[in-house]
């Protein structure tokens, strides 16, 4: 049973005595079974005459040295807050049923909601990539990645730019420094378009194959509304026999009315790049005017008045490239295919009526939440 000790010599820190106190007056209210009990409990803890609580006040506080009384009179009644408390705990305890030394040493309650963080939310490029690959993977294509940062004989030499080629000038290229000591095939650059994972892929897997590539690229462009030093692609390459172009121009076509809506028109306009001949670049009727280039009466912004908006690079693989895997199965007298190429953030911005491209990199969450 507990006892008050007496603090005799006045301790600087009884800690461990106010400690065994609060021990002991959990042990007892748990013990605590009826109203009767309680009522022994709540006098042998609170009695003014002989009550713990006022051997407390004798020993403890009245015994204190003159230069002790303040510190020892706040711990008391501290003290004393508490064990009214605990001992009005513990009736409440006996009538709901729920023991209060329980209630008041096991606070956790499981059966609180718990604390809900906020789940993130797909940025609105990788939504749009992830809708676009979705296009896709219907089709039957499977998804491909590659390294950001690439050597010159992926981005560019495999893909039919020659060395010093002036096609290799409209690529903005980043380099990546003191590389001039290794073989030009093996010097490093980020990549500027997902185009080198056409032939990596093509590399490991024989034909046939039809795969989508998204990811980022980098060029040297000072952002704006429109441009970015990185930004996100889709690439996309199906190499098969007998693939022709209107093989391309019905997939796409397919492609974007899955993506914009039935309702767009897809048209090709003649175009260059190195490792597709023929080349194009395809365009949608406007999905915000419907292709008249007016929005009520005001002029339509996302397509410039024209109706049409491009969305694309696509064309035939031009054979010069499959004679870089050739030796994989790719013979260029045997296999044909297509492939294009689409700027994600371009087709995101159209998308959400977004007028800057920097917003989406900015990560401003007020920004960013409107999508989620
Ligand atoms: N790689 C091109 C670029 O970034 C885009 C492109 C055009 C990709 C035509 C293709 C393609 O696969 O066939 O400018």
């Amino acid at each position: 049973m507990y006892t008050v000790p007496n603090l005799k010599e006045y301790l600087s820190d009884p800690i461990q005595q106010v400690a065994d106190l609060l021990t002991a007056l959990h042990e007892e209210a748990g013990a605590v079974q009826t109203e009767s009990d309680w009522k022994v409990f709540r006098d042998r803890w609170m009695a003014r005459k002989g009550g713990i609580l006022a051997q407390v006040n004798d020993l403890w506080l009245r015994a204190a040295p003159p230069e002790r009384k303040r510190d020892a009179g706040k711990r008391v009644n501290d003290l004393k807050a508490r064990v009214e408390e605990i001992v009005e705990a513990t009736l409440q305890g006996i009538r709901t049923g729920v023991p209060a030394a329980r209630a008041d040493s096991d606070r956790l309650d499981i059966t609180l909601p718990g604390i809900q963080r906020a789940i993130g939310a797909e940025h609105p490029i990788i939504k749009t990539m992830n809708e676009v690959v979705a296009v896709f993977r219907n089709l039957g294509y499977s998804v491909e990645e590659g390294p950001e940062i690439e050597t010159d004989y992926y981005n560019f030499e495999a893909l039919n730019f020659p060395p010093n080629h002036p096609a290799r000038d409209t690529q903005d290229t980043l380099f990546i420094a003191n590389q001039r000591t290794k073989p030009p095939r093996e010097q490093l650059l980020l990549r500027t378009h997902t185009s080198p994972v056409q032939i990596r892929t093509m590399e490991k897997m024989e034909p046939p194959i039809r795969i989508v590539i998204p990811g980022k690229v980098y060029r040297n462009d000072p952002p704006d509304a429109s441009h970015s030093p990185m930004f996100h692609q889709i690439e996309g390459l199906a190499v098969d026999t007998n693939i022709t172009f209107g093989d391309l121009k019905g997939t796409l076509d397919h492609a974007m009315k899955a993506f914009f809506g039935s309702s767009v028109k897809t048209s090709f306009r003649p175009s260059f790049f190195p490792f597709t001949e023929p080349s194009a670049e395809l365009l949608v009727s406007c999905f915000v005017c419907g292709g008249s280039g007016k929005r009520s009466t005001e002029p339509c912004r996302p397509c410039k008045q024209t109706g049409w908006i491009e969305t694309l690079g696509c064309g035939m693989v031009d054979p010069n490239v499959f004679e870089f895997v050739k030796d994989n199965g790719y013979d260029p007298s045997k296999v044909s295919g297509f492939a294009f190429g689409m700027g994600a953030d371009r087709i995101a911005l159209l998308k959400y009526g977004v007028d800057d491209l920097q917003l989406f990199f900015q990560n401003d969450v007020r920004f960013l939440r409107q999508f989620a």
